[in-house]
């Protein structure tokens, strides 16, 4: 079955707690789940534990599958191809979808949980952007993005590459920023531009119940 791609509109602003939450929730329903961060930056294998395929692998009950969940980690805390580059290694978008379609693969039935790097607009090799890879993959995107005064043009912004590509997608969560404008405010004024495009909202809080959100992908994949 084709992954989940979690893309966001930018850097920061939640990739990681939403799949998290998602992880948690499709295994509250007992439905298989495997977790990917095709490339990592800023991985410091010394202080690995708030990392993000740390934070993936704990979601995943499966602590020590941290180097399986990101295999190619580099340290720098740059876009992926830079931080690459940095270690005398380079990027290309021919390795990173052979290594997601063989790790979907060995999925199996399991519902495959990818995190992309950065936003849907962000380079991962000096040729390539994360909406490449996605198109590559003819993967659904999941897109995160922030709560911030300023956030709804970013989110339209990022549909409307996503549509140009003909990606499909799966559904906007909107996790709450520090210091933002009221969510469900922000969510609804948002709401009639997204063209049926099912929204969801995160807010702040150490762990979002994100049951509705894995319903839906369920419901989207044919898993329900
Ligand atoms: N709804 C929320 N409630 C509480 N904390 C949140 C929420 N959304 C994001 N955060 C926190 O904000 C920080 C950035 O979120 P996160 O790491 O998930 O972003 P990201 O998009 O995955 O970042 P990156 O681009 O580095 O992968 C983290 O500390 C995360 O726990
Ligand atoms: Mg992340």
């Amino acid at each position: 079955m084709p992954a989940l791609f979690v893309t966001a509109t930018g850097t920061d602003v939640g990739k990681t707690y939403v799949a998290c939450a998602l992880v948690r929730a499709l295994k509250a329903r007992s439905a298989p789940v495997d977790v990917f961060k095709p490339v990592v930056s800023g991985f410091d294998p010394a202080d690995a534990a708030g990392s993000d395929p740390a934070r993936l692998a704990q979601a995943l009950g499966d602590p020590a599958a941290l180097l399986r969940i990101a295999p190619r980690r580099y340290r720098a805390p740059l876009a992926p191809h830079i931080a690459a580059r940095l270690e005398g290694q380079s990027l290309t978008l021919d390795d990173l979808v052979i290594d997601t379609v063989a790790r979907t693969a060995q999925a199996r039935e399991d519902l495959l949980v990818v995190e992309g790097a950065g936003g849907v607009m962000s380079p991962l090799t000096d040729t390539a952007t994360n909406l490449d890879m996605i198109a590559a993959l003819g993967a659904p995107a999941l897109l995160v993005a922030g709560s911030y005064l300023g956030t709804m043009s970013h989110i339209l912004t990022a549909l409307a590459v996503l549509n140009a590509a003909e990606t499909p997608v799966a559904a906007v969560v909107m996790s709450e920023s520090l210091g933002a404008p009221d969510l469900a405010q922000t969510a609804e004024g948002l709401r009639p531009f997204l063209g049926g495009v099912p929204l969801f909202t995160a807010p702040r809080g150490d762990h979002w119940d994100a049951s509705a959100l894995a319903d839906e992908i369920l419901n989207r994949m044919g898993r329900a």
